[in-house]
Formats: structure tokens, C-alpha cells, sequence
């Protein structure tokens, strides 16, 4: 029998709700002795990486088109309650402890990543309102205080629209700003400035699933320089005030050794896909891609790493998965030099912890991430401040999922006032 604390879990509630794309998601409240109620709910990602911790779906044609997720959310009101039922909420390594030990499986099969990640943050929540503490300097302790520069995916090809373009997303980073609220400014008056640019060249308007637009271009060069224009039309230096970022997400083109480009009508082998990433990098202000290679091209990541990686940053997303083992891989194989970090690629929140804690004694640039299916759930807004990441993705500055973690980082900065810094961001 646990002996009763203020912090004490009373009950787990979970539920299925409604992600960005409409399709059901884990929602999940953590109550405490207190009264302390922690709530989370998890994204839910389209390109998602092999290596992934495992997303539970019921996968009953008859409802919600398979994709629904009363299984996990069983398992978090039956299992995992009765197993969590009476601990401390504060006892978060334990915790996360306890519920790897349930599931059991390497890849969290059995109970479901999305359940135990929804249990996993909504607990760290409730620790923090019960200890009435602000959740950052909860997670990350005092030097909890660096603002992240925005990485705002403003064009959106790839598995997120219905348009041509290879890459998945073209982002800005408006890295000179003296704060966060600067950065965001410069950032949502460039996405404005290339809307009206956009139609004036009768292109659509609508957006992906980021937010960004999905003009029907197929054409790289092509949408870079609708960016750079638009960089400049806002008034500001491309390069000096505001870089770019590619998501080029490549493990979703390669196949048997090859990249097809379809949209560019190119097949690349990884040496030729290098040196096209060198030729955009010597004529755009190219700050860092991602997912340059597919996820299990190690020697391409290696090459391409020697090629590019003293100028600019490389981030693995369905190369890491937020997984230790495979950072360490990437550290020891010098694949890489930046981790884009997404908790329910791995499904806990103190495994989130180590991989980015690994990759900061590591020199490894470490980007904080939403998914393309969201919730309103501000969580990772948060943890890019908790950990200092430096860095947060979460889309355009369009569709309320992505600004609520905009809108959160505005409120942040304005209550950590004069502790809060906006990251200094030296080009690798
Ligand atoms: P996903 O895309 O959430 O669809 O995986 C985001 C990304 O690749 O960074
Ligand atoms: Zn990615």
C-alpha cells in the first residue's frame, strides 16, 4: 500500500479526440491528491520515420477508417492506471520506468507509444502545477531561459500537400531578432508577403498541413526564390536577418539506392544528391537541412556530412527518431551534426530528456518539433525553453495548432522577463 502525498496520482483519465488532420487521437487528465490535474494529448506524424516508437491504431475498417484509438486508450484507463495508480507524480524516471517495464517491447507495441507518452507528459504537468511551479523551470531547473529561434515552414510539399514539390517543407528561420516576439514578427510578415507574392503570380494560396502554402509548383530553384523575394519584399537581408531551412523528409523518395525526385524528374544516386544539396547551399542562404538522406543511408549521411557539414546544419528526424541508440550511432559515425527531437517518436518524456541531453554534451545542434498531425496541446513550446534547445518547429504562423505554440512562447518570454534570452544562432 503507497502512503498517500499531496502529489499522489487519484486518477488517469484518458479519451479519443480529434487531431489537426480530424483523424482521433489520446487525450489523456492526470489527477492528483492535491486536485492537481495534469492534461496531454499526442501528435501524430505523415512521414513518419521506420525506426518510430509504435503508434497504436485499431485498425478497424468499420470505425473512424482504421485509424482510431480506443485500444491505447483502454490501455491507459485499465493498465496503466492500475500500475500508476498511488505514485508520485514527481517521481517522473520511475515513472517512465514503470511504464517502459509494462509495455515491454522494444518499440512500445504493446501498450501503445501514444499511450504512454500522453500518460508520460499529462504526469509531468500535474508534478508542476502541484509543486505550482511554471512547467519549464520544472522540467529544466533554473537555466531554464533560452527562447528558441523559430524554424516557420512557410511552402509545404512532400507527404504534407497535394502539390509536386520533392522537399516536404521550405522554412525561415528569422535568426537576427534581439527576442522571440521580434522573430515572430519577421517571420509572419515574410508567410504574408509571399501569400500576396504568390497570388500575384495566380498561384493557390490554400495551405498544407503545417500551414504552409502548397502553391502548385513542382520546381525547387523555383520556390526558393519565391522565399528569397519574399524575404526582401518584407524588408529584410536574406542571410543576414533570415535564412532557410529544408525538411527534405528523402527517406519518403529513396528506394533501392536511389532518390527519385519525381517533381524535379530526377533519380539521384546519394553522391549526386550531395552535390545538387551543394549547388542550392552555394546559391540560397541554405541554414540547415534535414533528412538530406534517407533514414538508413548511413554512408550517405557520413559523405554528406563531409561535404556540407562544416558550413551548415544537418538534422536527422527519421534518422534519430529521438532515440539514443541511434544518436549515438550518428555520433560515433560523424552522420549529422543536429537532432530534431520529437517525444512521441520515442514515447516517454525522460527518454526525450536523455536524447537531448546526449546531443548537447555532443555539440549536436538539437531542434525542438510538432508533428504534421497536431492538438492544441502546447507542450513542446515548453520543453524547447525547459531544455534550451535553441530551436523550436512548429509550422507557419497559420492554423491555431501551430500558433498556439507561438502564442505560448509569446506569454513565456513575457513571464520570464528579464531571465529570458533569445538563442544566439552562429551558423554552426
Ligand atoms: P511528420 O513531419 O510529422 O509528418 O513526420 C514532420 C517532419 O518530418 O519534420
Ligand atoms: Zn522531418
Amino acid at each position: 500500500m503507497q502512503h498517500i502525498q499531496s502529489d499522489s496520482i487519484i486518477n488517469i483519465k484518458a479519451r479519443s479526440i480529434l487531431d489537426s488532420r480530424g483523424f482521433p487521437t489520446v487525450e489523456v487528465d492526470v489527477t492528483l491528491q492535491d486536485g492537481s490535474i495534469g492534461r496531454a494529448s499526442v501528435p501524430s506524424g505523415a512521414s513518419t520515420g521506420e525506426h518510430e516508437a509504435y503508434e497504436m491504431r485499431d485498425n478497424n475498417a468499420k470505425k473512424w477508417l482504421g485509424k482510431g484509438v480506443e485500444e491505447a486508450v483502454n490501455n491507459i484507463n485499465v493498465d496503466i492506471y492500475d500500475i500508476l495508480g498511488g505514485l508520485s507524480a514527481s517521481e517522473q524516471l520511475k515513472i517512465d520506468a514503470i511504464l517502459k517495464n509494462l509495455d515491454g517491447t522494444k518499440n512500445k507495441s504493446r501498450l501503445g507509444a501514444n499511450a504512454l507518452l500522453a500518460v508520460s507528459l499529462a504526469v509531468s504537468k500535474a508534478a508542476a502545477k502541484s509543486k505550482n511551479m511554471e512547467y519549464c523551470r520544472y522540467v529544466g531547473g533554473v537555466q531554464a531561459h533560452v527562447l528558441p529561434v523559430p524554424m516557420m515552414n512557410i511552402i509545404n510539399g512532400g507527404a504534407h500537400a497535394d502539390n509536386k514539390l520533392d522537399f516536404q517543407e521550405f522554412m525561415i528561420v528569422p535568426h537576427k531578432a534581439n527576442c522571440f516576439q521580434e522573430a515572430l514578427r519577421m517571420g509572419t510578415e515574410i508567410y504574408h508577403t509571399l501569400k500576396a507574392n504568390l497570388i500575384s503570380h495566380n498561384l493557390s494560396v490554400n495551405v498544407g498541413d503545417e500551414g504552409g502554402f502548397a502553391p502548385d509548383i513542382s520546381n525547387i530553384k523555383k520556390t526558393l526564390d519565391f522565399i528569397v523575394q519574399a524575404i526582401k519584399d518584407a524588408g529584410y537581408l536574406p542571410n543576414d536577418d533570415v535564412m532557410i531551412a529544408l525538411d527534405v523528409a528523402a527517406s519518403e523518395f529513396y528506394k533501392d539506392g536511389c532518390y527519385y525526385l519525381s517533381g524535379e524528374q530526377k533519380t539521384l544516386t546519394s553522391n549526386q544528391l550531395i552535390s545538387y544539396y551543394q549547388e542550392l547551399c552555394s546559391a540560397y542562404p541554405i541554414f540547415s537541412i534535414e533528412d538530406g538522406m534517407a533514414e538508413d543511408d548511413w554512408q550517405g549521411w557520413q559523405s554528406l556530412t563531409q561535404a556540407l557539414g562544416e558550413k551548415i546544419k544537418l538534422v536527422g528526424d527519421d534518422l534519430f527518431v529521438t532515440n539514443i541508440e541511434r544518436l549515438k550511432q550518428g555520433i560515433i559515425q560523424k552522420a549529422a551534426n543536429a537532432i530534431l527531437i520529437k517525444p512521441n517518436q520515442i514515447g516517454t518524456l525522460s527518454e526525450t530528456l536523455q536524447t537531448v541531453n546526449l546531443a548537447q554534451r555532443s555539440g549536436f545542434n538539437t531542434i525542438m518539433s510538432h508533428r504534421s498531425g497536431e492538438t492544441e496541446d502546447t507542450i513542446i513550446a515548453d520543453l524547447s525553453v525547459a531544455l534550451n534547445t535553441g530551436f523550436i518547429k512548429t509550422g507557419a504562423p497559420c492554423r491555431s495548432e501551430r500558433n498556439a505554440k507561438y502564442n505560448e512562447l509569446i506569454r513565456l518570454e513575457e513571464r520570464l522577463a528579464e531571465n529570458a534570452s533569445f538563442f544566439v544562432c552562429k551558423n554552426t
